[in-house]
């Protein structure tokens, strides 16, 4: 299973829909053939993309969603009707089954941070075998930054960032460095590069996942043995802030579009 609940991302889909890159996007609409077009979105989860792409395509849109999860496709089928299919694939194991060149483009999005240099290498070669469009959104980029701080913020981000270079199914994660690498690799293929940010700007509104997205951070510091206390108090600040309205945060993502 892939650890991705469809209540994380639930949670998280209003601030990706907000966050996501406008200029990109249309640099990528603009690179689709005129007319109906089939997308191929790699890890969909529970559908986000259709969700921010369908008011950009004022056309009809063929999609294939296609993730390891069984059950992120189902609640991705059920919310984004007929004409969506999917396809559950273990992109590790079987990207190379994919059809590429049976869509008009690629799309993929709080994907590419969780792949190693390896399987990034690889996604390349058959995207520009394909001469495909690629959109990738929302890949983290290693920046956090809450206000208002506290002393024990920056030593977890460190400790947050190591993890996410642990292996997430691919090899030894890029993380932080993904998107960099990703868009070297494509302009080495030719492809045209435009790339920008899409970072979460959470305000204290967000309080729900802001509890959640914080939780997950408190485990990756008892996985890596950070010193109790020091955490037990930082967790206590940061959940007294955020049930008092007071804690906003912004987490840095890039987005980028490839052209052949
Ligand atoms: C952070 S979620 C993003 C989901 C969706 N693209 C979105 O933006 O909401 C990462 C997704 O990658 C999928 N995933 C992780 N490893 C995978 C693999 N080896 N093969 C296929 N899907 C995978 C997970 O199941 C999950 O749906």
């Amino acid at each position: 299973m892939s650890g991705f609940s469809s209540e994380w991302l639930a949670l998280r889909e209003p601030l990706d829909l907000d966050a996501r890159n406008r200029d990109v996007e249309d640099a990528f609409v603009g690179g689709l053939p005129p007319g109906p077009v089939r997308l191929l979105d790699l890890a969909s989860g529970a559908g986000s993309t259709v969700a921010a792409l369908a008011p950009r395509l004022d056309r009809q849109v063929d999609w294939l969603l296609t993730d390891y999860d069984p059950a992120l496709l189902a609640i991705a089928q059920d919310r984004r009707g007929d004409r969506v299919a999917t396809r559950q694939v273990d992109l590790q194991a079987d990207l190379e089954r994919l059809r590429f060149e049976d869509v008009d483009a690629v799309t993929t999005s709080a994907f590419l941070d969780l792949a190693s240099e390896p399987f990034l290498r690889r996604l390349a070669e058959r995207v520009a075998a394909a001469r495909k469009p690629f959109l990738a959104s929302l890949t983290y980029d290693g920046r956090s930054s809450f206000a208002p701080a506290h002393p024990m913020d920056e030593r977890l981000l460190e400790g947050l960032n190591r993890h996410q270079r642990t292996d997430k199914g691919f090899g030894p994660a890029l993380g932080p460095d993904a998107a960099a690498r990703a868009l070297t690799l494509f302009e080495e293929k030719g492809f045209k590069v435009l790339s920008g940010p899409s970072d979460w700007e959470i305000t204290p509104a967000s309080a729900d996942f802001l509890m959640e997205f914080l939780s997950g951070w408190l485990r990756v510091g008892r996985e890596l043995s950070l010193p109790e206390d020091a955490l037990a108090s930082w967790w206590q600040d940061r959940q007294a802030r955020i049930r008092a309205g007071e804690l906003s945060m912004m987490v840095g993502h890039i987005d980028f579009v490839a052209l052949p």
